[in-house]
């Protein structure tokens, strides 16, 4: 009994006085450790009597979870003051200070791209992920354009030391999304492109684009037509029209350039788009049976559409930003006018 009291002391003591972690885990060992006072104690009891044994045993187990719980206790103690170190080493942050009316904002990119998705979610569309660096293959062979075609040279690209590329467009995404559905399908495609640019108020070496494409049997350009005025109409709030012009791309034919009419004038003519009642936005067209077999899909029983609109300059129309660099800066002045809006 008397040594249950010198354990109980001795415990007292140390655990009255520990500092840190390591002291306490210390403590745990002396105690209740292999050849811990408790543990040692524990085996004392077979040489008792048998009515000793059962208060012994008791007194033991009670002093067990005594210290059991101080050292929980302490434990908690212990691990919050190194947490509380931790922070007043930290600079001075108040994290209760009211914000204000400096609060966080979804970025434009992001909420325009949330409204087409919805918009195209809607019609049927599954909403897939790009890479970021691609092979050469996705992003030039698979969409037509074959090594040392002059068509490379439409996309001034970086390359990577290890002969992938940073995506030039969504459209390196069209031979994976083919080969992973097969046809139909419907699938839009939103991501971050790259391209070596000279950089000024309307060319960035990153920005963002948003692909589109629909295969299945007898798809034409009026499927195109629909679905393109549908998306505009839907992102402006207002009905637009929408006009064909030729446009060149390999991996559609016949390829357009598809302008909407302007939805700020009604196609008087603004500064937006620039008197003529128009805005050039999307190119588009009939997907070349070259890229669909590429992907696994049988040009003379399928065919489809695919579209590349700019979505960066959609933001850009729509915010009325007057640089593009503004969508990868860090001005909040600018980026906040998403809360206006
Ligand atoms: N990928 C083309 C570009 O970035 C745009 C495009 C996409 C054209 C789909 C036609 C069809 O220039």
């Amino acid at each position: 009994m008397n040594e249950l009291e010198n354990i109980k002391e001795l415990f007292e003591e140390r655990i009255t006085s520990v500092n840190d972690l390591n002291e306490l885990n210390a403590i745990r060992v002396d105690f209740l450790g292999k050849n811990g006072h408790l543990t040692t104690c524990m085996k004392l009891i077979k040489d008792l009597s048998n009515e000793e044994k059962k208060s012994f045993g008791e007194n033991v187990n009670k002093l067990k979870t005594l210290v059991l719980e101080r050292i929980e206790e302490k434990k908690e103690y212990l691990e919050e003051k190194e947490i509380r170190a931790e922070i007043d080493k930290m600079p001075n942050v108040d994290l209760t200070t009211p914000s204000g009316d400096k609060r966080g904002s979804l970025h434009p990119v992001t909420i325009v791209q949330q409204k087409l998705i919805d918009i195209f979610r809607s019609m049927g569309f599954t909403v897939e992920d790009g890479n970021e660096v691609e092979t050469e293959y996705n992003n030039f062979e698979a969409v037509n354009i074959p090594k040392h075609h002059p068509a490379r040279d439409m996309q001034d690209t970086f390359y990577l030391s290890n002969g992938q590329v940073l995506k030039t467009h969504t459209s390196a995404s069209q031979n994976r999304i083919m080969k992973k559905y097969g046809a139909p399908l419907k699938a839009i495609f939103p991501g971050r492109c790259f391209r070596n640019e000279e950089l000024d108020a309307s060319h960035e070496n990153t920005f963002f684009q948003m692909e589109g494409m629909m295969i299945d049997k007898d798809v034409s350009i009026s499927n195109l037509i629909y679905f393109m005025k549908t998306m505009l109409s839907e992102v402006f709030g207002k009905e637009v029209n929408v006009r064909l012009r030729p446009g060149f791309f390999p991996f559609v034919e016949p390829g357009f350039e598809l302008d909407s009419s302007c939805p700020y004038c009604g196609g008087k003519g603004c500064r937006v788009c620039k008197n003529s009642g128009w805005i050039e936005l999307c190119p588009c067209g009939m997907i070349h049976p070259n890229v669909l077999e590429m992907g696994g899909i049988d040009p003379n029983e399928y065919q489809g559409f695919a579209f590349g609109l700019g979505l960066s300059r959609l933001v850009m129309m729509t915010y009325g930003f007057d640089d593009i660099r503004h969508l990868n800066g860090k001005d909040l002045n600018v980026l906040s006018q998403t809360k206006v809006k």
